[in-house]
């Protein structure tokens, strides 16, 4: 396989992920609104190639595109064509994320989310490309106990978010299953993606208001903010605050290329793969590392509750460790050290 679609490339774990993919020799095609990101951070994907000595300018074609629009995503395969690129897969970033927007706008998270998903199948139909590696999310489960959470767990989401991201897995899994089909279809349900490349060249950049802890602990560390607000002390964790399965973007970058080269070389499957590191942190476990690893401090406060969260949430990961051969390589130390690094070293983002 030589040719990938990635919708969304441009955002963070697109990014992290287009990287990999032109180191491994890949010709990709992105399709991005830019609707939660900006295309500098291909720019810099291609810097950081540049600096290994690899020119992939050639190799990334980039489209200003929505994926509301089918006629975006056509227009795509159509170039890969003729270009005699024909795309043979797709890596599936392109969604909106925000768990509270989707509270507050569902349709719009519908629409883009589950809509645009439509459209996407039914192009790759139509070009007969019937490879898909799906970002999906472990709020697709239901959590009432500190234990890991594995694939068969009840799948209830609590939001619309989550549900936009069920439905999309049953349509995809529809798809599988329809008469004449040979699709290859994986679910990669990511539990908390976290950090950023060790350059300090990409990292997260959410155009909105980022209402995740990451963000929000780099935040009050850089000065723009007075203090984290923990959002419940009296969880039923160790220390009372909620515990979650920070996993590093390269790793689950690595997880998406794994998969991929699962997908090919078996036969027409949905498949639905955790992709977490399986150990748990606390918040205050998490602000403790952080302060110790890059010598800053984070004051926080407590707060209640907020609405929706849960204790505990970890990932059972033996599967994508044995279907796979996919092993989280980072740590929760790494994921510190190269966000803050991130973040030091572009203090306003994208924009510098
Ligand atoms: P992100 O917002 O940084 O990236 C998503 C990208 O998709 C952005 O570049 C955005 O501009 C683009 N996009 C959105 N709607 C589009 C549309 N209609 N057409 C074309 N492009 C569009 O988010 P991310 O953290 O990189 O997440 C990537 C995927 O992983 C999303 O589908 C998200 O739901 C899922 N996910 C993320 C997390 C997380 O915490 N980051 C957790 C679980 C699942
Ligand atoms: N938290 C705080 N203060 C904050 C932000 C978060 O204490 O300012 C706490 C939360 O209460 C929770 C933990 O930090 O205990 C993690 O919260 P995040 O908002 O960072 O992440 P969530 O686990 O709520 O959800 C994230 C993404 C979802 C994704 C899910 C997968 O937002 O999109 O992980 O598990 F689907």
């Amino acid at each position: 396989m030589k040719s990938v679609l990635v919708t969304g490339g441009a955002g963070f774990i697109g990014s992290h992920t287009c990287l990999l993919l032109l180191e491994q020799g890949y010709n990709i095609f992105v399709i991005d609104s830019f609707i939660n990101s900006s295309s500098r951070s291909i720019k810099k994907v291609l810097l950081i190639l540049k600096e290994m000595g690899i020119d992939a300018q050639r190799k990334i074609h980039l489209t200003n595109g929505d994926i509301k629009n089918p006629s975006d995503i056509e227009h795509i395969f159509k170039m890969s064509y003729k270009l005699d690129k024909k795309i043979e897969a797709v890596i599936h970033f392109a969604g909106l994320k925000s768990v509270s927007d989707s509270i507050i706008d569902p349709i719009s998270y519908w629409e883009n989310n589950v809509v645009g998903t439509i459209n996407l199948c039914k192009v790759m139909e139509k070009y007969n490309c019937k490879n898909i590696v799906f970002s999906s999310s472990a709020t697709v489960y239901k959590t009432e106990s500190n234990k890991l959470l594995n694939e068969e767990n009840i799948c209830e989401p609590v939001n619309p978010y989550g549900y936009t991201k069920l439905t999309i897995e049953r349509i995809l899994k529809n798809l599988h299953s329809s008469k004449s089909s040979n699709w290859r279809i994986a679910s990669l349900r990511y539990f908390n993606p976290v950090g950023a490349h060790h350059s300090g060249f990409i990292g997260e950049d959410p155009l909105g208001k980022a209402n995740n802890i990451y963000p929000q602990i780099t935040r009050v560390a850089i000065g723009k903010q007075s203090r984290l607000k923990i959002f419940g002390s009296d969880w039923p964790t160790s220390d009372g605050t909620g515990v979650r399965d920070y996993i590093h973007v390269m790793d689950l970058a690595e997880g998406h290329l794994s998969a991929l080269n699962y997908l090919i070389k078996k036969k027409p499957q949905f498949i639905a793969i955790n992709l977490g590191t399986g150990k748990g942190t606390t918040v205050l476990e998490f602000i403790k590392i952080f302060e110790k690893v890059n010598k800053v401090k984070v004051p926080f406060s407590f707060e209640d509750r907020r609405p929706g969260d849960n204790a505990s949430v970890i990932a059972d990961n033996s599967l994508a460790k044995s279907l796979l051969n996919w092993h989280p390589k980072r740590n929760i130390e790494d994921i510190c050290k190269d966000g803050w690094n991130w973040q030091v070293n572009n203090p306003k983002g994208y924009l510098n």
